[in-house]
């Protein structure tokens, strides 16, 4: 405990220690139109009403194409719903200023892509402290909380490599690692363990079960009953609709 409080301190300017965010969802819309298809035809995610209380884990599931990608997308405000509302943290994201929009995706969550760039230039610790060093935090202090994180997904020995001398599996701890930095109070993770052999698969389970137990509220999408299993709840999709 005082080693949370210690470390949270430290943090500065980029802690983010707020409680986990709520969400809630009403009647939200994303429409795609869908390519040389019939112009009725629209893909995306429909209607969607869902609430996510403040520390909780939740798993989204459903086939390919079912909208999981597209829901994160919106609840990330990386995206924007066509209709409905989406409120994060008590922000309505639909009417939120671009400044605050782009405050909330920087301190507030934190994202991982199926396949997340990182940064070709920069190595690995240089990757995960980037978003810290963008908050305001000094190098120093980035790199230390960096190097904490890839220690604690056993991959201390990757610090100096570039991306481009990483596996897949291991692109993808790395850009969970960087989503973590800034201890954001909503993480969302897009398949996060995809692409990862089961011993690194549960250790990188085990640290999103540990950021939620400090408070931070976490979504996944999975296709793993596994992984499924450690969520307090799963919501799943068909068709752009909750089942
Ligand atoms: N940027 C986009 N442009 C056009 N169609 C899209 C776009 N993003 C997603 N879609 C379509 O919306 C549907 C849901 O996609 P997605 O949310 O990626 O599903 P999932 O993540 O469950 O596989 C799919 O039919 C997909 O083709
Ligand atoms: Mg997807």
């Amino acid at each position: 405990m005082t080693t949370r409080t210690r470390s949270q301190a430290q943090a500065g300017t980029s802690a983010g220690q707020q409680p986990g965010v709520a969400i809630r969802l009403r009647d939200v819309t994303r429409r795609y139109a869908v390519p040389d298809g019939d112009p009725a035809a629209v893909a995306g995610i429909f209607d969607v009403d869902l609430d996510i209380g403040g520390g909780d884990l939740v798993a989204i599931m459903g086939p390919s194409g079912s909208g999981k990608t597209t829901l994160l997308n919106v609840i990330a405000a990386l995206d924007r719903a066509d209709a409905g509302k989406v409120e994060v943290g008590g922000t309505d994201l639909a009417t939120a200023a671009a400044s605050v929009l782009s405050r909330f995706r920087r301190d507030t969550v934190g994202v991982v892509f199926q396949d997340s760039v990182l940064i070709p230039e920069l190595d690995v610790v240089g990757n995960i402290a980037m978003p810290a060093m963008l908050a305001g935090d000094n190098r120093r202090r980035a790199a230390r909380r960096a190097r904490e994180l890839l220690a604690r997904l056993q991959l201390a020995s990757l610090h100096d490599r570039p991306p481009g001398k990483l596996s897949g599996g291991q692109r993808q701890q790395v850009a969970l690692a960087r989503a973590l930095v800034n201890r954001p109070s909503l993480l969302l993770a897009d398949e996060p363990t995809g692409s990862l052999d089961s011993a690194s698969g549960a250790r990188l389970v085990a640290l999103l079960e540990e950021v939620n137990a400090s408070g931070t509220t976490v979504i996944l999408v999975t296709h793993d009953d596994a992984v499924a299993a450690h969520a307090h709840r799963v919501v799943r999709l068909l068709d752009g609709r909750l089942r």
